[in-house]
């Protein structure tokens, strides 16, 4: 039997949950921080193997996942609390020496929890030291993860490929950079690292829906040259930038020579299926093998019936490589496709 602690983005617990269920139908599934965190027990199968199962069949909405190794009812004293995590910490002796290893603690709003996440850290360190790991934030081969939900202390001790993502809960932060446009650049910088798909490979770009800005400003520090399209306003400070074009046009009306883009990334807020048809109709434009970049707008009441139904759209055109809810988008997910 395996336990799991689910991350997923707020409010779509009950989807990643059921993706879950579609895979093992006898999982058992509780919800730990309402629509977001759950646990979740598949029998007969080991933690490693349901982990690879994962990663070679990625779930959309299930963002961060780690194995249950011990869970306790959390303690009322505070130095109860430190005792379990330092004990804890000290029983992975054997599994952490010599290795660089990340702490990562997360709580739930109503966990009585008494520390914060860094000084959960700060106690859990000496003894992974003493151990002989070396403690990072970053680059970790091996992560200590610590839930503290309403009532339960869940920890676990996980290779970070087995999480889904290196990030505590799957919450990729970036660095504010100096003049970004808009938010929405997160979302690329995001589909870029989650996909293994450095734009720098890239030499020509089609931005659908582009304003103000945000993805064609991260295009275009990569070096590409970029055409966007948008009826509205681009920010000023991309005026005079020399591998920019702006068409301020309906996405729908455009008419490009064969082969002319070899990356085609979109981001229009309208209805998702209009924007399939909208980027089907584009594919001529772009050359063998381009990639396309789509935020699928889940605006409708089913989100797995609407992104079931505009892959199957896509499918038509385009070979489908990864769907992805990522933690930068809202109401929507993130597909990655190749003609
Ligand atoms: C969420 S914003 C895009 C943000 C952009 N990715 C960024 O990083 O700044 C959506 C944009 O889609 C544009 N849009 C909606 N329908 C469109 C259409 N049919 N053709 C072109 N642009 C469209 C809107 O004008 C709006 O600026």
């Amino acid at each position: 039997m395996s336990a799991f602690i689910g991350t997923s983005n707020p409010g779509f617990a009950p989807f990643a949950m059921e993706e879950l269920r579609r895979r093992w139908p006898d999982v058992s599934l509780s919800g730990l921080a309402p629509g977001e965190t759950f646990k979740f027990v598949v029998s007969g199968a080991d933690d490693r193997e349901l982990a690879v199962q994962l990663r070679k069949d990625e779930p959309i909405f299930l963002r961060h996942l780690f194995p249950v190794r011990e869970e306790l009812e959390i303690p009322q004293q505070a130095e109860e609390v430190a005792s379990a995590l330092v004990r804890f910490a000290g029983s992975l002796a054997d599994e952490v020496k010599d290795a660089k290893v990340a702490v990562q603690v997360r709580k739930s709003q109503d966990s009585p929890f008494p520390f914060s996440s860094a000084e959960a850290r700060d106690l859990m360190v000496p003894a992974l030291l003493e151990a002989g790991a070396e403690t990072v934030s970053r680059g970790a081969k091996r992560i200590v993860s610590v839930y503290a939900a309403k009532r339960t202390l869940y920890l676990g001790l996980s290779a970070p490929a087995d999480n889904l993502s290196d990030w505590p809960g799957g919450a990729v932060r970036f660095r504010r950079e100096e003049g970004l446009i808009s938010r929405a650049a997160f979302k690329l910088l995001e589909a870029e690292q989650t996909f293994d798909l450095p734009f720098e490979r890239f030499t020509n770009a089609l931005d659908l829906g582009a304003a103000p800005g945000g993805w064609t400003s991260v295009l275009l520090e990569r070096g590409l040259r970029v055409t966007a399209v948008d009826p509205a306003e681009m920010d000023e400070s991309l005026a005079g930038q020399p591998r920019l074009r702006h068409l301020r046009q309906n996405a729908a009306d455009l008419n490009f020579a064969p082969g002319t883009f070899d990356l085609l990334v979109c981001d229009m807020s309208w209805d998702p299926h209009h924007t399939a048809r909208i980027v089907k109709q584009l594919a001529p434009a772009l050359s063998a093998g381009a990639s396309v970049i789509v935020t699928l707008k889940l605006m409708y009441k089913k989100p797995m019936q609407t992104i079931a139904d505009l892959l199957g759209s896509y499918e038509e055109s385009f070979d489908i490589r990864r769907v992805k809810q990522l933690f930068h988008n809202r109401d929507e997910a993130t597909v990655w496709m190749r003609k």
